[in-house]
């Protein structure tokens, strides 16, 4: 899979993505993700990729040209799935999405600033919005950092233990059950007896069960989603 990360602030990306898992996903030929610094499409001598409203509101907007220019010298090199663009406004970023995201080949993530993009933007060149909650940031690029991460890791091979991105927490709409390693007394906080058995079905039934009960008392919504 391949991700174009558009943005005006590349530097604030390096270190989310150029660590961990991703960075393996990437060293292993499974991802390759691109940052693109938008000045460098700029026109302006300055380097510049914002200016005033119309109609004179506060703040800056990002300009159309720096943009335009820059996905569509991408899209002269390949197809791309989606071009994504990281906003409050957008639809709620969750597991589902992110496990739809990690099947496509190609995509685009353009990163806000300022008071918001040209409109026009969005209307001719985006195909998706995607907010990853119901706050504001300063821009779109932890936004994409965190969506990045979420798909990356989905992406077979990324996590060493398959089965462990199967059983996070959102895969089945519940909550992951409780983990614990050695040693199994500290301080006599014990570890559950069941976990130390050694009776395989006993401790997937309990699991199960846990993920239920952590569901039903933390996130009772999701046992009603489908
Ligand atoms: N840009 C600023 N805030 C954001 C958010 N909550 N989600 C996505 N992009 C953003």
């Amino acid at each position: 899979m391949r991700i174009d990360i558009l943005t005006v602030l590349p530097e604030m990306l390096e270190s989310p993505l150029g660590c961990s898992i991703i960075k393996r996903a990437c060293d292993k030929g499974l991802a390759e993700i691109h940052v693109h610094n938008l000045r460098d499409y700029s026109t302006n001598r300055h380097r510049k990729v914002d200016d005033y409203p119309f109609g004179g509101e506060a703040g800056m907007v990002m300009q159309i040209q720096p943009v335009d220019d820059c996905i569509s010298a991408l899209k002269k090199e390949r197809d791309y799935d989606e071009v994504i663009f990281m906003t409050p406004d957008g639809a709620t970023f969750n597991q589902s999405i992110a496990n739809s995201l990690s099947l496509l080949d190609n995509i685009i993530i353009l990163c806000g600033h300022y008071k918001g993009i040209d409109y026009r933007i969005r209307e001719h060149l985006v195909t998706r919005e995607i907010s990853i909650g119901d706050y504001v940031l300063t821009g779109g690029e932890l936004p994409a950092a965190c969506v990045v991460d979420a798909v990356v890791r989905l992406i077979p091979g990324a996590i060493g233990d398959e089965q462990s991105a199967l059983s996070d927490s959102f895969q089945d709409n519940l909550l992951a059950p409780p983990v614990y390693t050695r040693p199994a007394d500290y301080k006599g906080w014990k570890v559950p007896d069941i976990l130390l058995s050694g009776h395989e079905a006993k401790i997937a039934q309990w699991r199960i069960d846990q993920a239920l009960e952590r569901t039903r008392a933390l996130r009772p919504d999701l046992l009603t989603k489908n």
